[in-house]
């Protein structure tokens, strides 16, 4: 009781004219939460899932436009296979349970990352979910899955290049090289179309940006608390918008009076 009346304070004092468009968060803290209670590593993937829940209806509700969750990095992989087959297994039964609340919440679902190299029965679900969630409006969910920022440039240059090689016929090599300019880089990124997340979370208090979304958050603004995912509450998640409605961003330009 009490604790819903705190958050509903907080969300009267956000600012419906000055939200991020575009939220990004690192997820992190799940293993020490469980450590810290006495169990094993995945019971704290299985408690962050409400976490995600939470975050995926308040922004929704909030009316952000787009979420972009850090799910599982290309670093990831490195985890014991008991714990990478869990977060799969936990990805899969996500998928078919939240399936039916995205339709009611116009939720569009969409993953960045390699997702060719997932097992086929995760890339089933995923391509499920996408379809079915297609036409939805009000926010577009994004899990970056077997992704990391390094492989994502590595792609982008790669289709980049492919693409050039296909029209050099027709400009010289000069032209064809000075054509490449910002907009070309983020239209071959995985999120190309999305714009560029204004804020970035990252919880349990690493003071680290782990790979993630390394050119689009160039001029992000950055939310770090020592609170573990699994803890993060609808009041933590106020308390970002908030803070972030308080900055002043000045993208190398002089204060905005
Ligand atoms: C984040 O929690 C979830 C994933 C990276 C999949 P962690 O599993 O990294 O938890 P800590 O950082 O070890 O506490
Ligand atoms: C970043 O968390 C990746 C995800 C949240 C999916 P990690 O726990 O993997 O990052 P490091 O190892 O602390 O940098
Ligand atoms: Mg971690």
């Amino acid at each position: 009781m009490k604790k819903n009346s705190i958050s509903e304070d907080i969300l009267k004092s956000i600012d419906q004219n000055r939200l991020p468009k575009h939220i990004a968060i690192i997820m992190d803290g799940n293993g020490r939460w469980a450590t810290k209670k006495g169990l094993p590593r995945t019971a704290g993937h299985k408690r962050g899932m409400d976490t995600v829940d939470m975050v995926v209806t308040k922004s929704r509700d909030l009316g952000i436009k787009v979420l972009t969750l850090y799910a599982f990095s290309t670093e990831n992989w490195r985890r014991p296979e008991k714990e990478v087959n869990f977060l799969m297994r936990l990805l899969k039964t996500y998928l078919i349970i939240q399936r039916k609340k995205m339709m009611r919440n116009n939720i569009k679902f969409n993953v960045i990352g390699r997702i060719q190299e997932l097992p086929a029965i995760i890339r089933k679900e995923i391509e499920k979910t996408v379809k079915i969630t297609s036409g939805n409006t009000a926010l577009t969910l994004n899990i970056a899955l077997n992704y990391g920022g390094r492989v994502e440039i590595i792609d982008a240059v790669r289709k980049l290049f492919k693409d050039l090689l296909a029209v050099k016929k027709d400009l010289n090599a000069t032209d064809l090289v000075n054509s490449i300019d910002e907009e070309t880089i983020s239209n071959y990124l995985y999120t190309a179309g999305f714009p560029d997340p204004d804020l970035l979370i990252r919880t349990s208090g690493e003071l680290r940006v782990s790979n993630f979304l390394l050119w689009q958050i160039a001029y992000s603004e950055i939310y770090i608390t020592d609170t573990l995912w699994p803890d993060f509450s609808e009041t933590d998640f106020y308390m970002a918008v908030l803070d972030y409605q308080k900055r002043d961003r000045r993208y190398g330009g002089v204060k905005s009076i």
